[in-house]
């Protein structure tokens, strides 16, 4: 039996988890670290704390089993940060993460010097957005011109514990999608924009698929881990698309919906598509001649965690006094109101917006508030608003031709019983729960074993460990979601010039 070891390099932690090839669980470990803001709208973390991370990690896992039992190693992690180390592969300042907001200016420049929005498009399928590295990369050059002159490699996150590893500068085309320098049709590095912004292509790693061995074990990282030296690291994933194959998102037609803070749409695509106006994500898939389409909300549990804690001290009391879970006391308050709220409309923009309206001054609202509306209402319009939300995103992939059969829904929203009928409902599908919740560590483990020759190939990998465990139909409130969610769809834009003064008034006073 082949056991098979995911390395997850996340925002709050480094998890390695061991399955074997059924897709068993043997163990997992992780460790925790913080990521720091050193101004607002910056977000920075230390490539030491995860390499301390992940070391420590292994190193608990191989307690259960021994190194020479596994048989390939699978990274994965937060994607679009810059790690930037010098010639001798020292890290020359901290990572600029995901989710840091500081580059709107060079996000601009970028996209005159490539040509144009439509241009942009062409070469790299995406709009340049703050998150993503490229823009990341202009302002170290703008801000920190001494160490920019020392700078000789770039890598991703989970590149970074590769190298540490492995002694190899790689990455693999779904995480270099991100980057905003990936030619995603041609899965390789754009060397027409790499030229029109001068940024170096040597700095970059070699690209691998996925699935493919990207480099060994070296005898230092074995020293330091207690991993076998030799053990073959496959390209592995970015979390997104590493998640998806964890949840046997592999093929066109089933879709995945994570329901975390963020919410996330992601479908497998056999052909390269765009959206016309760059709104949804175009990356390449961790599966080999694969692509996938993208929308990204960015508070959907995070709207039902915000209302427990601005709005549920009541619940919170009622869980703590009959010993249940707050969030079950809020989706049975919910469950008291009828689909649709009587109007009531929840618009789940708290932390501005990415898909379809990507925006940092769009702002969350109740609309349609009467005189009949009660607590109940309120917290179901926020499970439904989320829904909306999402389903955006699933409205964009439709319109490109995705015959949708199937969402798997995940992520710790995904445990609502109420929350996934309101899914199944607003967007007229089947949702589905699958067997795995390990996320993108498990999907990681997958990629892992294709390489290791475990697996055939992805699909395979996926076939064999996952498996549907529970599913919800559409019922009878398909026509009055359909009917409201033509309602929310005219609210931002009503709403938009709105926001953008709220948000200019609001910081002259916060
Ligand atoms: C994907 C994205 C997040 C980060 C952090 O585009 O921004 O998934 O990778 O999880």
């Amino acid at each position: 039996m082949a056991f098979l070891l995911g390395i997850d390099v996340s925002t709050t932690a480094t998890k390695a988890l061991v399955i074997d090839e059924r897709g068993n669980v043997i163990t997992t470990a992780s460790d925790e670290y913080e990521f720091f803001t050193p101004r607002p709208l910056w977000a920075e973390q230390n490539p030491a704390d995860w390499w301390r991370a992940c070391v420590s990690a292994i190193r608990r896992v191989l307690e259960k089993i021994p190194a020479r039992e596994i048989a390939g190693i699978g990274l994965t992690g937060q994607m679009h940060g810059l790690v930037l180390l010098d010639a001798e592969g020292n890290v020359l300042r901290p990572c600029i993460m995901w989710n840091d907001q500081r580059t709107a200016k060079q996000c601009a420049q970028i996209t005159e010097l490539g040509g144009g929005a439509k241009n942009l498009l062409r070469l790299i399928g995406n709009p340049i957005l703050p998150g993503f590295t490229a823009p990341k990369i202009l302002w170290v050059r703008e801000n920190e011109p001494q160490l920019y002159a020392r700078a000789a490699h770039i890598l991703l996150p989970k590149d970074y514990l590769r190298y540490k590893l492995t002694g190899a500068y790689a990455t693999e085309v779904s995480d270099a999608s991100g980057t905003a320098l990936l030619d995603v049709a041609k899965r390789n590095w754009s060397d027409e924009l790499l030229q029109a912004i001068d940024v170096p292509r040597a700095w970059l790693p070699d690209v691998f698929e996925s699935s493919v061995v990207s480099a060994k074990i070296s005898a230092d990282a074995a020293n330091e881990t207690g991993l076998l030296q030799g053990t073959p690291v496959v390209g592995g994933g970015g979390d997104q698309a590493a998640q998806a194959v964890g949840t046997g998102i592999a093929q066109e037609g089933i879709v995945s919906v994570t329901l975390g803070t963020s919410g996330v749409v992601f479908a497998s695509s056999d052909s390269y598509r765009l959206e016309p106006n760059g709104l949804l994500h175009a990356f390449c898939h961790a599966v080999p001649n694969k692509w996938h389409l993208m929308g990204v909300m960015l508070s959907a549990a995070g709207s039902f965690r915000w209302f427990r804690d601005a709005l549920g001290e009541e619940e919170k009391r009622e869980a703590r006094d009959e010993k249940k879970d707050v969030y079950e006391v809020l989706t049975s308050e919910a469950a008291r109101a009828d689909a649709g709220c009587e109007g009531l409309i929840f618009l789940p923009y708290l932390t501005g917006e990415r898909t379809p309206y990507p925006d940092p001054h769009a702002r969350g609202a109740f609309f349609g508030i009467t005189l009949r509306h009660r607590k109940e209402h309120f917290v179901r319009a926020v499970l439904e608003g989320v829904a909306y939300g999402l389903r955006d995103s699933l409205e964009l992939m439709r319109a490109l031709g995705l015959n949708i059969s199937q969402v798997r829904a995940s992520g710790g929203g995904a445990r609502s019983e109420l929350w996934r009928q309101i899914l199944a409902d607003v967007f007229n599908s089947e949702i589905a729960l699958v067997n795995i919740t390990e996320g993108a560590a498990f999907g990681a483990a997958l990629l892992a074993g294709v390489g290791a020759g475990v697996y055939a190939n992805v699909e395979d990998a996926c076939a064999r460990t996952i498996h549907v465990t529970d599913s919800v139909t559409q019922g009878e409130n398909v026509q009055v979601y359909d009917d409201f969610y033509q309602v929310y769809r005219g609210l931002y834009p009503a709403l938009k010039d709105s926001f953008k003064a709220d948000d200019a008034v609001t910081s002259r006073y916060v």
